[in-house]
């Protein structure tokens, strides 16, 4: 049983494989990113408000496509069989039952129409050098009901992630891209000296994609668009140009350009350049129902968590896990004297 949500991770190494938790822990280089992300959310201060005469905190928000029991969205995150058999299946549940969207991931274990069916989806999707297939995911998206498309946008080519090429890491016969044509690959040729998932990367993902590929989606689909993975803010005015709906400031949880800035030190410039025209989420580190006070006081309309719920996937608690954050995040915003989410977005914040 965990007392925090940042817990999980601890109780799922008492049951993982080690290249598996390494797989999931992992950072890009020397992890400085993912050692950042957490400094930089450590050091964002809030200014608590007292005599609010607050009770009760409503977590209910507006988020891109429709509205959501918290401003937290499950990221997408490949291969949740690794971390149980049920896999995506069953954090998809949890989503559903927490009243949040839960992204599939083009890398799912699981047909994104087997989610989809589980209950509010957004789609993410990775630009593959196979056009037609590009086009059959979004179709695919579209049909099974998915309320959003979230392109990630920081993968032309995956970060060099050491751990995995440490372990040689591969992936089991039974872990499959569910969504993919070539649904068994090079990701499950064990190489020695090499990670077989960024071998089936480097083949399958296109390097070149741009933003005109980018407008070519969003021309092609009803659905509204999210733009995960920037940190410029000019980036994120030429994605709002085009029509995006929604920004993910991230730096793909410290899996990509090691060195990249810390997304919570991102989010406050990006805000500035588009926060009034589309939603902009943050997300790299989150652990905790203060993290997302923090990331809601410097503008963010919510967050994505990653790898604690991974973690909880592994022991089998993603509703308990779930249930954590949102007592978290209600304690904190009691605390500080918030009775719903647009008072926390007036918190004042500083740096420790
Ligand atoms: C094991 C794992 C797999 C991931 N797979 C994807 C993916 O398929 N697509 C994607 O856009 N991001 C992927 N991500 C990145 C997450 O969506 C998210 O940006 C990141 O995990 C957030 O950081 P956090 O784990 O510190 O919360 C993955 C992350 C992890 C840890």
């Amino acid at each position: 049983m965990a007392e925090a949500f940042g817990d999980y991770e601890e109780l799922a190494a008492g049951v993982l494989p080690a290249d598996v938790r390494d797989f999931v822990a992992g950072g890009s280089g020397s992890e400085t990113t993912l050692r950042l992300n957490r400094s930089a959310l450590d050091s964002v201060t809030l200014t608590p408000r007292v005599l609010a005469e607050v009770a009760e905190a409503s977590l209910r928000c507006g988020l891109v496509g429709g509205s959501a029991a918290m401003p937290v969205v499950v990221a997408p995150m490949a291969y949740q069989r690794l971390l149980h058999p049920e896999g995506e299946l069953l954090l998809a549940r949890a989503a559903a039952a927490a009243g949040i969207p839960y992204v599939i991931s083009t890398l799912s274990s699981y047909p994104l129409e087997k989610i989809a069916g589980t209950g509010p989806s957004w789609f993410q999707l990775y630009w593959l050098r196979d056009r037609a297939m590009v086009e059959s995911l979004v179709d695919r998206a579209g049909a099974a009901g998915c309320g959003a498309l979230m392109v990630t946008v920081d993968v032309p080519v995956m970060g060099r992630r050491l751990r995995d090429v440490r372990n040689s890491f591969s992936l089991p016969p039974d872990v499959v891209a569910a969504n993919l044509v070539d649904a068994v690959s090079e990701a499950h040729v064990g190489v020695p000296g090499l990670s077989a998932v960024a071998a089936h990367t480097a083949s399958a993902f296109e390097p070149a994609v741009s933003w005109r590929d980018l407008e070519w989606l969003k021309a092609r689909t009803e659905l509204p668009l999210l733009v995960k993975g920037i940190l410029d803010p000019r980036d994120a005015i030429r994605a709002v140009e085009i029509g995006a709906d929604g920004i993910v400031v991230s730096n793909h949880g410290g899996r990509q350009l090691d060195g990249a800035v810390a997304s919570v030190n991102a989010l406050p410039s990006v805000v500035d350049a588009v926060g009034k025209e589309c939603s902009v989420l943050l997300d790299s580190g989150i652990r905790s129902g203060t993290d997302v006070l923090r990331a809601l006081a410097l503008g963010a309309s919510g967050v994505l968590v990653g790898r604690p719920l991974l973690w909880a996937l592994a022991v089998d608690a993603c509703d308990e896990a779930l249930a954590l954050l949102r007592k978290e995040l209600v304690d904190a915003m009691l605390l500080a004297g918030c009775a719903n989410v647009a008072d926390a977005a007036r918190l004042t914040t500083g740096r420790a």
